[in-house]
This record gives structure tokens, sequence and C-alpha cells, in this order.
């Protein structure tokens, strides 16, 4: 697995660019009362891996589209990304984020939403620096996206028949949605054609849905210590994911009785063992490991015509982080 050094590394080409992106950040977190500000604080010092940001600024600058308008963009984007994450970890219930207490926790449920609201109106505020309608329209669908996404998964809460063809288009929504249009913005300002822009679009949604399954993987996977969320939270409380799906299809019946025993118990650490267990010995591992893999070869394939450059190979070296990432 690759750690969070690695992800130091591969984004050192655009150091600068991130580096904007920070200070610009911290500006328009200022906020507007004591209550905003506090949540900015927490929100800065659990900084985020800033992976959405560093695919727009590597896929942009590796094709010539970087133009003055991507870090304004970057930072729409990775507030609505920080608003959903809001949003959802009251939908999930979950505690801990990025190794500290989630909003919803450290406050309440009602305080995270409306924080949510907050960033979401900040976003589209700055976005508007972009003077693009082409751009606006792409990230609003993104955003629409993402809300479907999470609809739908709440919809499929405790279905274990859910197929694979149906996560992979709720996966899209949710997540590759916003890391397409991250991808896709660099062609869209620098007014580039449709096919370019859909190539990009195209690389953006592979390699989302790869880096949200390495994510599902991660709970199944992962030491609370490095990804700074608590493992088996998805799987114990009735979201279904990939290594999951893949094993219950495998094992068929009486596979699929003795593990629902399991399933059913809540967030209980020996029926998360039982569970994971069954997971690993039917393969769910390492076949969620090789669709993620899969994905990222096809994203790579879509923007095939870009030229070598040193920031294409840190962009093939992200690629990889996203689905081989311990965090
Ligand atoms: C978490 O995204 C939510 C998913 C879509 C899997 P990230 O893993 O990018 O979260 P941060 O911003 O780095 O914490
Ligand atoms: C992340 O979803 C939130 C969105 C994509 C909107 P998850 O629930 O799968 O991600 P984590 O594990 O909480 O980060
Ligand atoms: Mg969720
Ligand atoms: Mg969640």
């Amino acid at each position: 697995m690759l750690s969070a050094s690695s992800l130091q590394e591969y984004t050192k080409p655009i150091r600068g660019d991130l580096d904007e992106f920070e200070g610009k950040l911290t500006d328009y977190l200022r906020g507007e009362s004591p209550l905003i500000v506090s949540i900015a604080r927490h929100l800065l010092k659990s900084r985020g891996k800033r992976i959405r940001p560093a695919f727009l600024f590597l896929s942009s600058r590796t094709a010539d589209n970087f133009t003055e308008h991507a870090v304004a963009t970057s930072l729409a984007i990775e507030l609505i990304h920080t608003a959903t994450l809001l949003h959802d970890d009251v939908v999930d219930e979950s505690h801990i984020r990025r190794g500290q207490e989630t909003v919803n926790a450290q406050w309440t449920n009602l305080i995270s939403v409306l924080m949510g609201d907050y960033l979401f109106a900040k976003a589209f505020r700055i976005l508007l620096e972009a003077e693009s309608i082409a751009l606006m329209n792409a990230v609003a669908t993104a955003s629409e996206r993402v809300s479907v996404g999470e609809l739908r998964q709440i919809e499929e809460t405790g279905n274990y028949d859910l197929s694979e063809e149906e996560y992979l288009s709720i996966i899209a929504d949710k997540t590759a949605s916003l890391f397409a249009v991250a991808c896709e913005s660099g062609p869209i300002l620098k007014g580039r054609a449709a096919g370019d822009r859909d190539r990009f679009a195209r690389f953006g949604e592979k390699i989302g849905t790869a880096f949200q399954i390495a994510d599902d993987l991660l709970d199944f996977v992962g030491e609370v210590e490095v990804t700074g969320k608590e493992p088996g939270n998805d799987v114990m409380t009735g979201k279904i994911t990939l290594p999951l799906i893949y094993s219950l299809k495998k094992a068929g019946n009486a596979g699929r009785r003795e593990v629902s025993k399991y399933l059913k118990d809540g967030d209980n650490d020996a029926s998360f063992e039982k569970v994971l267990t069954f997971v690993s010995e039917n393969g769910g591992i390492d076949y969620a490991y090789d669709k993620a893999r899969q994905l990222s070869h096809q994203g790579l394939e879509a923007i095939s015509r870009v030229r070598s450059s040193s920031y294409y190979d840190s962009l093939a070296n992200l690629v990889e982080f996203a689905t081989l990432r311990a965090s």
C-alpha cells in the first residue's frame, strides 16, 4: 500500500499550485461568525489529502490546460467535497474523520449540516470568479450527482442483493463525479473541443470510481491510525460495497446465511472479524483491488494521447496512489 509520503512525492511538480490553494482556502474560511470560525479552524487543522485539487492541477498542466482560474476552481471543488463530508458524516453517524472528531461528534448533526450548506454556497460564489457558464454547469451537475449517489446508497442500505453494476453506478455518482469535473475543468477553461473535455472527464470518472473502491477496501483492510476512519463502520452498518458483493455471490446460499448472522449484528468487533474473514476467504478483497486497478488503467488509456512530460509521470503515479493508498 502507498503512504502519505508517496502522495507528497507525486505532487512535487505542483507544490506551488497546492500552496496557493492552501493560502486561498485559509483566506476564504475566515468566517462570518464565531461558530463558523471555530469549525473552519477544525477543518483546516485536519487537512485532507487534497487529492481532487492535485488531480485538477496535474491533469491541467500535463495537457497545457492550466489557466489563471485553476486555483479558484480547485477551491470550489474542495469546498463542495468538504461540504459533502460534513453531510456524509451525519448520514453515516461517523465519529472520526482525518484522525479527529467529526463536526457532528464535536458539535451536533444540525451544525454539521448547516456548515455543509455554508460551504456549498461559498463554493459556488468562488466558482463565479472563473466566469464560465460551461464550468458552472459541469460543477452543478457533479454536485447533483453526489446527492443522487448518497441518496441511492441510503436506499440500498442493507440490500445484500445489490449488484456490482448498481454499486458501480452509485459510487460513480457520489464520488467519481467530483473527480471527473476536477479533471474536465482544465479543458473547459481553456476552451478546448468537446472531445478533449470528454477524454478528461472520462479519465476522472474512472479514477474517481477506483478511488472509492479503494476507500471501500480500507473499511476492511485499513487501520484507524493511518486512515483516520474506523474500519468496519461501513459494512457493519449495512453499507454494501464491492468486496462484500463479490464474496456474497461467490459463497452461494449456505455461505450467505452464515455471514448474514454477523452482518446483522450491528457494530460489534467480533462480528466484524467474522465478516472480514468471510470476505477475504471468498476473494472479495483481491477482486476489488483488481477492479480498481483495471479502472485506473482504463482512465489512463482515455488520455493516452497526452504527450509524456514530468507532469504526466506524476499524474500516472497519483493514479496509482488513488488505487493503492493506505489512507
Ligand atoms: C473521502 O474522500 C470520501 C470519499 C469520497 C471516499 P477523501 O479520502 O478524499 O477525503 P480527505 O479530503 O482526504 O479527508
Ligand atoms: C463519502 O462517502 C462521501 C461522499 C462521496 C459524498 P463514504 O461514506 O463512502 O466515505 P467515508 O468513508 O465516510 O469517507
Ligand atoms: Mg457515506
Ligand atoms: Mg461516510
